[in-house]
């Protein structure tokens, strides 16, 4: 048996972490029959899995299923807020699996890079950054995953450039993953963390989206259930307009900056909301992140803008400025979702994680045939993950009929054409 290696805060509260990895199991039909399957097949067997990811109760499902898979894994935390200790605590103690987590702490790579990985599993592009150093000889990896946008971004550039040293599957570029996790989880969890850590009142309020990607219509929407009057940022005028026609204002965040009582971002890019939008901001207005990094609010220059700062309840700072306005931001720019709440609901990531699991098993079927290049999710993969969802729900749907086939003649929408 492999030794298990840790860097967690207490091993204490593993009993209450099993608990809830079990309950969030509960809700990941998916993973659930995937599991299942992975036990007979054992498609990793004898492999090593790195993975930098948050570590919640469904990223601990996920580490349970492909070790049950066979794999060896070892797991960092892959935001600083987003550790749930009893969890990494449980990882270790109760399902033997390497875990390097602890709250508020930089992301560990050292480890996960070390155990030289088969497969790596990545969000934000840290583990591939890591794996990629001059120092690394990383070619020998059979694949990777990662699951954040701007990061798949920087992986193609690594791609063109020929430097990419093992094939990838960009596993957010998945039907299945946009619909559940960025914009119903995301939506969803997001307005949750806001009032988590606020226990505000959306109704009435102006609420600022930065971003109408995938998360940000979902953040839009569920805002708007709340009763608040939404306003949308946007530098793509295709999701401008897209927004203006789901009925949000939409102007630019200079414009948006006076009326704001609560901004959110979440565009993948950096200083959406900078210097000259803090400088025309309401006192009181309350500001985060829910894009992958906290780069999105520019906390340097608020923090020189301001005379003084303070906590005024866990996860609310207070910038005092010097014309006398004050400004709450929370969870230091961090994913707020990760960081006052508990990040998708386990239903949402049952999606993503089936994803997750398939494509590390995709990547191992098709092992030294795939190019070292970023790769979609195989659309096989992406109906199989729907279809097993709606089983779970006890949905039905259609089936084509042969004559409907031979209409569409290939285009159909069962992915069974071309
Ligand atoms: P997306 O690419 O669908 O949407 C991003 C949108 O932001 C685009 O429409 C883009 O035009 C817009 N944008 C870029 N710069 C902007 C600016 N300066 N001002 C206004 N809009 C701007 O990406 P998606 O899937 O919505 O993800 C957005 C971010 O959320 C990423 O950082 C992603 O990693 C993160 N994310 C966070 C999750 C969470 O749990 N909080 C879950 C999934 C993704």
């Amino acid at each position: 048996m492999n030794t298990v290696e840790c860097d967690i805060r207490d091993l204490a509260l593993a009993d209450a972490g099993k608990r809830r990895i079990e309950s969030a199991f509960q809700s990941m039909p998916v993973l659930q029959s995937i599991r299942k399957q992975f036990i007979k097949a054992q498609p990793l067997a004898g492999l090593k899995v790195a993975a930098c990811l948050p570590v919640t109760t469904e990223t601990a499902n996920l580490m349970v299923t492909l070790r049950d898979g066979g794999a060896e894994l070892y797991l960092s935390a892959s935001n600083a807020l987003a550790t749930q200790g009893d969890v990494a605590a449980s990882l270790v103690k109760d399902f033997s699996i390497s875990t390097f987590a602890q709250k508020g702490e930089p992301t560990r790579l050292h480890p996960l890079v070390d155990c030289q990985p088969d497969l790596a599993v990545d969000t934000g592009y840290q583990l591939a950054q890591a794996l990629h150093a001059p120092d690394r000889q990383s070619s020998e990896l059979i694949g990777g995953t990662e699951e954040s946008v701007q990061a798949v971004a920087q992986l193609k550039a690594l791609a063109v450039a020929g430097t990419l040293a093992y094939p990838v599957v960009a596993v957010n570029d998945a039907t299945t993953r946009h619909f559940f996790d960025n914009r119903y989880g995301t939506g969803q969890s997001t307005i949750d963390g806001v009032l988590r850590a606020t226990n505000i009142l959306l109704a009435g309020m102006n609420l600022v989206v930065g971003g109408y990607g995938w998360c940000g219509r979902g953040v839009a929407s569920r805002a708007r259930g709340l009763g608040a009057n939404v306003i949308v940022t946007e530098v793509d005028p295709l999701k401008g307009l897209e927004a203006l026609m789901d009925g949000y204002r939409v102007m630019s965040m200079g414009e948006a900056a006076p009326l704001g009582d609560v901004f959110i971002t979440v565009t993948g890019n950096k200083s959406v909301i900078a210097r000259e939008h803090f400088e025309k901001m309401k006192s009181g207005a309350i500001l985060c992140n829910s894009g992958h990094f906290n780069v999105e609010i520019d906390l340097e220059t608020l923090a020189k803008m301001a005379s003084s700062r303070r906590m005024m309840r866990e996860y609310v700072e207070e910038f005092a400025l010097r014309d006398g306005r004050r400004l709450y931001v929370l969870g230091d720019g961090e994913l707020i979702n990760l960081a006052s709440g508990e990040g998708h609901p386990a239903s949402v990531m049952d999606m993503s994680f089936a994803n997750q699991a398939l494509c590390l098993q995709y990547l191992v079927a098709n092992r030294g045939k795939l190019e070292r290049c970023v790769f979609p999710v195989p659309d096989a993969i992406d109906r199989e993950v729907a279809r097993m969802k709606l089983d779970s729900m006890g949905a039905k749907i259609d089936r084509l009929t042969p004559e409907q086939e031979r209409y569409l003649g290939g285009r159909s929408p069962a992915g069974g054409g071309a």
